[in-house]
């Protein structure tokens, strides 16, 4: 059988035959009443036990109404006090007001106005704990929901690493250059992002997405990739289909970081003015991510040697990225990106030159 809890009273008032009415009053309505004196005595109680109102004396000789409120408060911000006075009067009235009384009674009582005002002021007091409870209980909710997500977001992140890494792996048996390439592509994408101030999601998803840009080379013979020398056009065609068989590859993932290498397999060799591949998109039709990488990896082609053309020296690079030569020009990349790249060159040339030796 439930036990219903007693609303708890404190009574504070001088006089014995008040407390002794009141209390009686109280108990036969199903309140437990703790009674005193005097407000020390009122405010050790309220120090020691709960209560859900208090009913004081407001014409005790050694204390204040002001005073008398601020005590009761001190202990416990939230609990009602029903002031009982003898003189309706205006001063007692505002004092109890500004010093945030729940209510007055004047004396001698009326009964039934005074246990309207007590269950008036243990509702108050039930609904403040049910609120404080609720927040309590919310805010631990929270709390807890925040650290789940945040393991399940670094779980998630462990393991895109962890495949991603496997897919660089799988790279790396055709073209160990490739590898260092994708990774010297991850570190300046990551850096251009963050100068442009892209959100911190963004960033962490491009570092590791934009590595893998280049993983649809994998479907395409080593004589044609590893060649020496130019390549014949038909040759060059095949050579382009890396960015569809590379999407092909990543497709199909609700992985936010694979969704995303996917898009940049696609879109790394589309230019801002149109003229680059598959697709020929312009400017705002590719995504963001596929014009950084664009830009990026344009300037470590450049950077690096290959079978048909010198490494450059950075100074070099920047001055064919701003000012074009017979393959690249700056209308290929979108001018906000350009603007980024140029301003933290320097940077990337760190970074470039770090991975020297790895290769
Ligand atoms: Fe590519
Ligand atoms: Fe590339």
């Amino acid at each position: 059988m439930e036990t219903k809890v007693k609303s708890r009273v404190l009574l504070v008032d001088r006089d014995p035959d008040i407390i002794a009415s009141v209390s009686s009053l109280l108990a036969k309505e199903d309140y437990f009443v703790t009674s005193c004196s005097n407000a020390h005595e009122a405010a050790a109680r309220i120090s020691e036990e709960s209560f859900d109102v208090v009913l004081a004396d407001v014409q005790m000789p050694d204390i204040s109404v002001m005073e008398l409120l601020e005590n009761i408060h001190k202990q416990s911000t939230q609990l009602p006090v029903i002031l009982l006075t003898e003189v309706p009067d205006f001063n007692v009235a505002l004092e109890a007001i500004r010093g945030r009384a729940f209510d007055l009674v004047v004396k001698p009582f009326n009964f039934e106005f005074l246990l309207q005002a007590v269950k008036r002021a243990v509702q108050h007091s039930t609904f403040i704990k049910l609120k404080d409870d609720y927040s309590h209980s919310l805010k631990n909710m929270v709390m807890e929901k925040t650290r789940e997500l945040g393991n399940i977001r670094q779980q998630r992140e462990d393991i895109s690493k962890d495949l991603v890494g496997c897919l660089i792996t799988v790279t790396e048996f055709q073209d160990n250059e490739a590898k260092i390439h994708g990774k010297r592509v991850g570190a300046f994408s990551e850096l251009i992002a963050l100068s442009m101030g892209m959100p911190m999601e963004f960033v962490r998803k491009l570092k590791i997405s934009s590595q893998l840009h280049d993983i649809g080379k994998i479907s395409i013979k080593d004589e044609i990739l590893l060649k020496p020398g130019s390549l014949t056009s038909d040759e060059f065609e095949i050579v382009k289909t890396h960015t569809t068989e590379g999407k092909k590859l990543l497709t199909g993932s609700s992985h936010p970081v694979l969704m995303m290498a996917e898009s940049i397999a696609l879109s790394h060799h589309e230019k801002w003015n149109g003229t680059g591949y598959p697709e020929g998109l312009k400017s705002d039709d590719i995504p963001m991510e596929g014009r950084i990488v664009t830009i990026v990896d344009q300037y470590d082609v450049i950077r690096t040697q290959k079978t048909y053309k010198p490494a450059l020296r950075h100074e070099e690079a920047v001055r064919i990225m701003t000012r074009g030569n017979e393959r690249t020009s700056p209308e290929h990349f979108d001018p906000k990106i350009l603007n980024a790249f140029i301003k933290i060159s320097p940077k990337l040339d760190a970074i470039y030159n770090s991975f020297k030796g790895l290769s």
